[in-house]
Parts: C-alpha cells; sequence; structure tokens
C-alpha cells in the first residue's frame, strides 16, 4: 500500500518526504484553511518537495466551472490531480476531465453506490473516509473492504485512497483490505513507527552495550 500525506502544512511535508516512504499528498479546503494561504501557492510549494500525485480540491460548483478551475490547476505541475466532490456536478466534471486525460480524485464517498459511479467515470482516484463512517456508526474498515470487491470484480482501474485516516487501525484496516494507498495524517505517520516493545528493545541493547 502505497502511503500519502494528507495535509498542506509544507514543513510536515518536509520531514515526511525525508523518510523516502511518501509517494503522494492530498489536500483539502479544511487543510488549505488551516495553512492561511492561498491554494495556488501551498499546491506548487508542495511540487518542490514530492515527486508523485498531489491532490488539489476545487471549490464545489457547477461542473463547468470545476472543469475550468482544475485546466487552471494542472498548469502548475504535471503531478497535480484535481478532487472533485461526489455530487452529479463532480461526477460529470470527472468524466470530462478523463476524456482530456486529466488525473482525478473523487472524494467524500462513503458508500459503494458512490464509488461505483466514480468508477464509471474513470476516475484516478476513490478516497473513501474512514473515519467519518466510523464517526456516523458504520464501520469504515468495512467500507473499504466492500469497495476493494467490487472494483476487483470488474477491474476498474480506479485507484482507492483510504482517507479520513485518524489512527493506526485505520491504516492497518486499509491495508488488509488491500486499498492502494492510504493518505495519512502527519501524526498518525510518526505512530506508525511506534510500538514499545521497539523502545524496550532498544534499552536492552543500549544498556548490554554499557556493561
Ligand atoms: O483526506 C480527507 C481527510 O482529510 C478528511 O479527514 O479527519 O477531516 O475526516 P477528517
Amino acid at each position: 500500500m502505497k502511503l500519502f500525506i494528507d495535509t498542506a502544512n509544507i514543513e510536515d511535508i518536509r520531514q515526511a518526504s525525508q523518510w523516502g516512504v511518501i509517494s503522494g499528498v492530498t489536500t483539502n479546503p479544511s487543510l488549505i484553511a488551516k495553512e492561511g494561504r492561498k491554494l495556488e501557492d501551498v499546491i506548487k510549494e508542495i511540487t518542490t518537495l514530492v515527486d508523485g500525485p498531489i491532490s488539489a480540491e476545487v471549490d464545489e460548483s457547477t461542473s463547468e466551472v470545476m472543469v475550468a478551475q482544475a485546466k487552471e490547476l494542472v498548469k502548475i505541475h504535471k503531478n497535480i490531480v484535481i478532487k472533485l466532490p461526489m455530487t452529479p456536478d463532480g461526477i460529470k466534471a470527472c468524466s470530462e476531465l478523463t476524456s482530456l486525460g486529466i488525473k482525478t480524485n473523487v472524494t467524500l464517498v462513503f458508500s459503494v453506490p458512490q464509488a461505483l459511479m466514480a468508477c464509471e467515470a474513470g476516475a484516478t482516484y476513490i478516497s473513501p473516509f474512514m473515519g467519518r463512517v466510523d464517526d456516523f456508526g458504520e464501520s469504515g474498515a468495512d467500507l473499504i473492504e466492500r469497495i476493494m470487491v467490487m472494483i476487483n470484480n470488474y477491474g476498474y482501474e480506479s485507484q482507492v485512497i483510504a482517507a479520513s485516516i485518524r489512527n493506526l487501525a485505520h491504516v492497518e484496516q486499509a491495508s488488509l483490505a488491500g486499498a492502494d494507498i492510504a493518505t495519512i495524517p502527519f501524526a498518525v505517520l510518526k505512530k506508525m513507527f511506534c510500538h514499545p516493545l521497539t523502545d524496550a528493545g532498544l534499552d536492552i541493547f543500549a544498556k548490554a552495550k554499557k556493561q
């Protein structure tokens, strides 16, 4: 499973990219707003740090407006992926952008029928939100599993990005369900290094060296 970082914070991306395991970046309007900067400026800077797919979300609007915005965003860099909302206009824009050869990421996906729509529209990526599904009282892990079955049944080329990852259990569940990618906040990425037995093992080795 490929690991993307889910943030618009340049310092976090810089640090995480040094580990050599981050192959893409996803942003969304909330993450961009948190940085207090313009979407275009943040995305441009991210392209200098990570050489992989970088999702930039268009404003929810008509398909015409979203396609026009997408055409401007892809001028920034060849790695830009257009993130579109799971709405009729978003799916229409996805179909159009697919026919123009522009990569897309359909976001805010919470069900198999939504994922199926996105696959049929030729989405490059589909982003089901694990954490928010859990918050809603359903299982994010189960959603990823069911979407993977649907995609494998028909051999769709759309790749699943497990999103809204809140903890290590989500990372594990996404990988066991066969998600292609997990997009992970920096705080959770850092936790992926950790296990109490690793710390205990390091202590044992350090003490042994002193004897
Ligand atoms: O990738 C989508 C993600 O950023 C949403 O996460 O934690 O706001 O549900 P969250």
